[in-house]
């Protein structure tokens, strides 16, 4: 049987994991795939380490352009991330006809539309399963295990950084600055690691996630965007005490109104099986009409679980490369001219729960004060805790818990409470989630 041949752009740890998984199992892949997948040039800066990982067995070059253009490579797997030269390789791939397999989430998320709408018109494929999550076969999942329901909402646990020091400060009660630096110790967190710990590279996963579940174009330039750099390792403990823990939350959901898409600490039951997925690992929540909740947990992250994706992605390839375009599942889960116009609603019109710490002077009156700007703005409590002052403290914490309201409500109280005098600094405030 004639092999598939792979052209590989970039050989570090997803590309590594790539070769030594395809060569490993060759033997069932192929089983599986209907024809061997081989790899047959690979393209890094680095030849001495592209030399060492394939121990010379297939063509090497530090020419990437070459290896678009190639003639003998019939699908394209690109590694090396960016938007830049990621993106004029892939551009360059699919005009040459050639199907493209990427774990590139940030090029997807920014230019997913115009790298889609070249891929239908050359016909080819563009898949990208190792994109979000990692390991987690999540995108399949969506866009065919779950393509008879009317998806309602998505919440993940989808950056593994940040769930790592999540778990850290809580466990050890430790500050984000102490837990960052063991994290870039560990070799968890980057050397700068701000798409992680700002919740960008999180964003990048749920837009493409949201348009996957809506079938609405990619529009992360939409997406609400908020890190754990500021999260206070007090916080972690005040929620622990109300029955909650906080998670980097990526979230998409379906409303009358748009779409909400957002990313940001989030409290979530204690109980719930999501708030229980601990260290670097991943989760990924999907509410369907028909199916119900589905939970979808795994590595998002590292050389062998990445690369199960991608060669999940290059099977398919295999299998459905000779099928009439218009036969194969659609990069975007709906056929490209079924795509929908729904708005994706800025924060202010998002509707959730609220956690909101407040510091105050401990007198009468107080709390009185702000019950009443919530109850103007139509802010119903859920839960409230006050902590007892120490000895001879003139302050304490007042801790509120919101029923579902709408940001821009919140905001305005938020505003009124901080400026009232017996309230002192600035009103912390995390949104909630329920979950159910
Ligand atoms: N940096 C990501 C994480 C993995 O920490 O989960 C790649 O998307």
């Amino acid at each position: 049987m004639k092999p598939i041949n792979v052209g590989l752009l970039g050989i570090g740890t997803v590309g590594g994991g790539t070769w030594t998984v395809l060569n490993r199992n060759a033997e069932e892949i192929t089983r599986r795939a209907g024809r061997p997948i081989q790899i047959s040039v690979v393209a890094d800066k680095n030849l001495d380490l592209a030399k060492q990982v394939t121990g010379g067995k297939c063509r090497l070059t530090d020419d990437a352009f070459a290896v678009v253009a190639d003639p003998a490579v019939d699908i394209v797997v690109e590694l090396i991330g960016g938007y830049g030269i990621a993106k004029e390789l892939v551009l360059k791939a699919i005009e040459n006809g050639k199907h493209v397999v990427t774990a590139n989430k940030a090029l997807l998320a920014v230019h997913g539309n115009e790298i889609f709408a070249a891929a239908q018109k050359k016909g080819v494929m563009v898949a990208f399963e190792a994109a979000v999550a990692g390991g987690i076969p999540i995108i399949k999942a969506l866009r065919e295990g779950l393509t008879a329901n009317r998806i309602q909402w998505i919440a993940g646990i989808i950056n593994g950084t940040t769930n790592f020091i999540l778990t850290e400060m809580r466990d050890k009660g430790l500050p984000f600055d102490v837990v960052l630096k063991e994290a870039q110790r560990l070799g968890y967190a980057e050397a700068d690691p701000t798409f992680d710990i700002e919740g960008v590279d999180a964003a990048h996963k749920i837009t493409l996630m949201s348009a996957i579940a809506f079938g609405i174009p990619v529009q992360f330039d939409k997406a609400h965007i908020e890190g754990i750099s500021q999260l206070d390792a007090q916080d972690i403990k005040y929620a622990e005490q109300l029955g909650y823990r906080i998670k980097l939350l990526g979230i998409t959901k379906r409303t009358p109104e748009g779409v909400e898409l957002r990313v940001h600490p989030t409290l979530i039951p204690a109980k719930r099986l999501i708030a229980n997925v601990e260290g670097a690992m991943n989760a990924v929540l999907v509410q369907g009409d028909a199916v119900g909740s589905t939970l979808y947990y795994g590595k998002g992250a590292g050389a062998e679980p990445t690369a199960s994706s991608v060669i999940a992605d290059l099977v398919d390839i295999t299998r459905m490369h000779t099928a009439d375009p218009g036969h194969r599942v659609p990069h975007l889960a709906f056929q490209p001219d079924q795509l929908a116009d729904l708005k994706v609603l800025p924060i202010g019109e998002v509707q959730t729960s609220y956690y909101l710490r407040m510091r105050v002077e401990d007198k009468p009156g107080v709390l009185a004060d702000i019950t009443r700007i919530l109850a103007d703005q139509q802010i119903s409590i859920d839960a409230m805790i006050q902590r007892e002052p120490a000895e001879g403290e003139q302050q304490t914490d007042i801790i509120m818990l919101t029923h579902l309201t709408r940001e821009k409500q919140v905001d305005a109280a938020i505003r009124l409470i901080e400026s009232l005098p017996v309230v002192t600094g600035r009103l912390i405030r995390l949104r909630l989630e329920s979950l159910n």
